[in-house]
């Protein structure tokens, strides 16, 4: 009886008690020239990035917002809207992104200008290195600050 419940205990306590393996990690993926973006208008960049989720290498394809701020700088925005996920997009003419679906609209900084959207939107990690873009993983935006 010992050795069945050491054989059954062991892995248990082990799965409790040690530090859970990071379940998202994220690479750094180089998605274009900061000198192409145009610092008037955001664009947007598709590209394909991997990412490992547990034991799972994903290779996706997704996009992102940039905007250039200066020639070291930049924000990129994940392409979802922060109400219910649509792809919205960038109006030169109101100089805003808005949102199809429900008219959401935010600022060139991502901020919420009309709702139903609850919070800004989200941004990608961003390094500039020798003037290639690369983006990390998207940090979640706190409420509308
Ligand atoms: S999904 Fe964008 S406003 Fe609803």
């Amino acid at each position: 009886m010992a050795l069945i419940s050491g054989a059954l205990g062991v892995p248990a306590a082990l799965y409790l008690l040690l530090p859970a393996k990071s379940s998202r990690k994220e690479e750094w993926t180089e998605v274009g020239d900061l000198a192409q973006i145009s610092q008037k208008t955001p664009e947007e960049v598709v590209f394909r990035r991997k990412r490992k989720d547990g034991w799972k290498i994903l290779n996706e394809k997704t996009s992102a917002w940039i905007r250039r701020i200066s020639d070291k700088e930049a924000v990129a925005f994940a392409p979802s809207c922060t109400h219910l996920g649509c792809a919205y997009h960038w109006e030169d003419k109101s100089n805003t992104f808005v949102c199809p679906c429900h008219t959401s609209a935010f600022s060139p900084e991502g901020k919420v200008l009309m709702g139903p959207a609850p919070r800004s939107l989200d941004q990608y990690e961003v390094k500039i290195d020798g003037g290639k873009i690369l983006l990390g993983r998207v940090i979640q935006s706190g409420e509308n600050t």
